[in-house]
């Protein structure tokens, strides 16, 4: 097949882990055309990602730029969809998940693949407040009204929040490593910038078998115990577990996310919902892509293809 023959997919937010990922897997696979779209055509991650051959693109994900997602998306004949980090308010990622829907849909996109959680909402019954998980869930019910194929992807906890957000601190010779889950609870991990790509290329190339799915990707399932002992292993670092599960714990390592309350409410209400309801719902098979892609990450090979031994980390490149 000619390059001009092979199927062309969007990627939103395509400098992102998630969107990176999906863009260099899909160039890779030498089966699809790539149009990467993002805020800033200049950047070290757009430029890479043209340098392997993608389309760049400039489309905001902001709320107000309909029409530079709808140039954007005309003529693709798939699109990858994900909402940035936003600050939990005015169901902010609702309403930019639904705008990229409807994007999607004007511009005759043929199949769309949204990256989504669970509605921490509903299965809490309020209880917990967590809406970059409910607002994906709320957009996901969304695109399942709308006239076209559409498949979701469910990403597990980052391998790296340890690396960018809750990076470890050093204590005397001791690498003292808070992390937001009791040290004994086992939950799912995945490394979003090896594993996303396999998973959604898979997806896109069987469209009858994946259409209207939830595939959740995920590289590890274990507990911060086992986190810390793989990590002394490989890395010959001394290192501790401290609990940033309880907000005032949170605080102490971490201060500077005081500045932003909701922010705070909504970890917290997403740790206690991972360790009350379970990160995913039961009906998920977590072994899919570990089956799809035995290459994917467990937290050892993470650590050992990363090299990483503790230190902050930009996922810009
Ligand atoms: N951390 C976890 O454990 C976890 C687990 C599951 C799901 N998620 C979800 O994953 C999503 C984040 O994905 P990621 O970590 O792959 O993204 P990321 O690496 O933080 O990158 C976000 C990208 O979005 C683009 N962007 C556009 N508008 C933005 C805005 N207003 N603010 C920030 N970025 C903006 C940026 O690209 P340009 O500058 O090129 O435009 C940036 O590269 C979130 O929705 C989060 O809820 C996270």
């Amino acid at each position: 097949m000619s390059t001009e023959q092979m199927p062309l997919i969007a990627v939103v937010g395509a400098t992102s882990k998630q969107g990176r990922s999906v863009a260099t897997a899909l160039l890779k696979s030498k089966q699809y055309r790539v149009r990467a779209l993002t805020r800033n055509r200049y950047s070290v991650g757009a430029r890479s990602l043209a340098d392997l051959g993608a389309e760049v693109v400039v489309a905001p994900l902001g709320l107000g730029h309909e029409e530079d997602l709808v140039t954007a998306f005309r003529g693709a004949d798939g699109a990858y969809l994900m909402t940035p980090q936003l600050l939990p308010q005015d169901n902010a990622e609702f309403v930019l998940g639904k705008q990229l829907a409807d994007a999607a849909v004007e511009a005759g996109v043929g199949h769309i693949v949204f990256s989504t959680l669970e509605n921490v909402d509903k299965i809490s019954g309020g209880r917990k407040f967590t809406p970059h998980f409910t607002d994906k869930a709320l957009v996901a019910d969304y695109i399942r009204t709308l006239p076209i194929t559409h498949s979701f992807v469910s990403l597990a906890f980052f391998y790296t929040n340890l690396l960018e957000y809750y990076v470890p601190q050093m204590d005397g010779d001791t690498l003292l490593m808070p992390i937001y889950l009791p040290e004994d609870f086992r939950a799912p991990f995945v490394d979003p910038v090896t594993a996303t790509g396999p998973a959604v290329l898979s997806v896109l190339s069987d469209p009858h078998t994946f259409k209207g799915k939830t595939i959740p990707i995920v590289g590890d399932i274990l507990s911060p115990r086992e986190m810390v002992d793989t990590f002394q292993r490989v890395t010959g670092v001394k290192a501790e577990y401290r609990s940033a599960f309880e907000r005032e714990e949170l605080l102490k390592f971490f201060p500077g996310f005081a500045a932003n309350e909701l922010l705070v409410d909504e970890l917290i209400g997403m740790v206690e919902f991972a360790v009350e309801y379970g990160y995913f719902g039961k009906e998920h098979d977590l072994e899919w892509s570990r089956r799809l892609n035995p290459e994917t990450l467990s937290w050892e090979q993470f650590l050992k293809s990363t090299g990483w031994r503790g230190d902050k980390t930009q996922f810009g490149l």
